[in-house]
């Protein structure tokens, strides 16, 4: 590398590439003119050296274990801070005045209702249906009900389009677990903070009063931080992809929905919850540790390693602390699957295999205990990484969208299918 160019040597050609240096973190080789004068394409297909975009929102140091959100550490946002201002930083990329928090929490409790057919767009779908499931059809519905934001050209409808997917989707989300448990839907109450709101939606039945536990809602909306966003992962990338074409906002989001389900990604905390349920007891540790090193056995510790992070995942650490505060508030004294947890962590922290591969707990290996002494089923854990991710999602997709330099994206291949043929008739093949 000499100055800011990369030369590269393909072939007898000698090609100058430009070197991109950002604010922090990795510098970047422009290799957009690479095809154009070498004829060949770079080959990266899990993008472990690739950077997709340009991006202001979310910092990651895998090797630091360091998360900030518009340059604020994780760990302050989610000590000082809500997750409606943790939204309004990753929207707009500064952290709010009071005035405008109070015009942003009040903008936003105002869109929390969804039309009211949607309600009967739920009855389509069997009770038993994955809430995911659900999330992705109904959060794609949304197109079909909000006609007058899907202009994406319209800074004003991309505002409210954004408004209304971080206000309704945990409408939708408490709809989908209602729906699935055979009670009523429960309508949104302004006079409760975002949080407090969604687990009433979720608990409250008519026939009593919902009294909003004050600690739990403060751990959900600690949660709700530490998933808002997370740089280019697989399910970011996927809206980003599906926004470069034009489509609307929310057929965007509900993409990024349906990337997220994957166990590899946001649906791992389901998947934690249920490999520590099949582990069941201490004693079978040392059993799933083998096969997790074991090379023919795909098992995998759910909950554990991270494409960015070789560190210890910061939201994890925070994680555990407010596993520990839920259970202690609901008086749970010996979950059985903590205990199991707290020990998986300690053995695989001290195994070779996961030193040397540099494999540490993830944000889903507590969050699953978390949500589940909070009464939400397993089902809605992936549900609830959505709920939190869809504002990491939109900001994602408005830098992209008002990125002057955008275009759609469109990667291209290394082809090892068959050279041209001619077609044989039926008859003699
Ligand atoms: C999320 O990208 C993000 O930012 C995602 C996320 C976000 O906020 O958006 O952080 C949320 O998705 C967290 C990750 C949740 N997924 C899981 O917990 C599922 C279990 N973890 C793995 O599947 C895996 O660690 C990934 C998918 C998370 C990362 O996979 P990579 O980077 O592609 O790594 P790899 O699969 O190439 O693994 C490297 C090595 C392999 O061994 P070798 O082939 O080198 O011998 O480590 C091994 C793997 O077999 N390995 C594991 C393991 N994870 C990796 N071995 C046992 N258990 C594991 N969990």
């Amino acid at each position: 590398m000499s100055g800011n160019t990369s030369q590269f040597k393909v072939g007898d050609k000698t090609v100058d590439m430009a070197i991109k240096e950002g604010s922090v973190g990795p510098a970047v080789i422009d290799i957009a003119k690479l095809y154009a004068q070498t004829g060949m394409f770079t080959y990266d297909p899990g993008f472990t050296s690739t950077a997709s975009c340009e991006s202001q929102i979310t910092y990651i140091d895998g090797d630091a274990g360091v998360l900030l959100y518009r340059g604020y550490p994780i760990e302050q946002l989610a000590e000082h801070g809500d997750f409606l201002e943790t939204c309004y930083l990753l929207l707009y990329g500064e952290l709010p005045t009071a005035a405008q928090k109070a015009d942003f929490d009040y903008r936003i409790t105002r869109h929390t209702m969804v039309h009211e057919q949607m309600a009967r767009f739920f009855q389509g779908f069997r009770r038993d249906a994955h809430p995911m499931a659900v999330m992705v059809g109904s959060i794609g519905a949304m197109s079909a009900f909000y006609h007058d934001s899907t202009d994406i050209s319209d800074p004003h409808q991309r505002m409210i389009a954004s408004m209304r997917m971080v206000a309704k989707v945990p409408t939708l989300a408490a709809m989908a677990y209602k729906y699935s448990v055979g009670q009523p839907f429960v309508y949104p109450l302004n006079s409760l903070d975002y949080t407090s709101n969604f687990l009433r939606m979720c608990f409250a039945v008519p026939a009593e009063e919902y009294k909003v536990n004050p600690v739990l809602s403060r751990a959900l909306d600690r949660i709700f931080i530490l998933h808002a966003d997370h740089e280019q992962n697989a399910s970011t990338s996927t809206v980003r992809l599906a926004g470069s074409s034009g489509a609307n906002p929310f057929a965007c989001i509900a993409a990024g929905t349906a990337c997220l389900w994957g166990p590899a990604h946001g649906g791992a905390n389901e998947a934690a919850l249920k490999m520590l349920e099949e582990i069941g007891t201490v004693e079978n540790i040392p059993k799933y540790i083998a096969k997790a090193k074991d090379k023919n056995d795909p098992f995998r510790l759910m909950g554990f390693g991270h494409r960015v992070y070789k560190n210890y995942d910061p939201r994890a650490k925070i994680m555990q602390k407010t596993t520990h505060e839920v259970l202690n508030e609901l008086g749970i004294k010996d979950d059985p699957l903590l205990d199991v947890a707290i020990e998986l962590e300690r053995i695989a922290l001290h195994d070779e295999y996961f030193i040397e591969k540099k494999l540490y707990p993830n944000i889903d290996f507590y969050s699953g205990i978390t949500l589940k002494a909070m009464g939400f089923p397993t089902s809605m854990f992936t549900v609830l990484f959505a709920v939190a991710r869809t504002v990491g999602w939109i900001a994602q997709w408005k830098e992209m969208i008002e990125d002057p330099s955008q275009k759609i994206g469109r990667p291209r291949q290394l082809y090892t299918g068959s050279p041209q043929r001619d077609y044989t008739p039926i008859g003699r093949r």
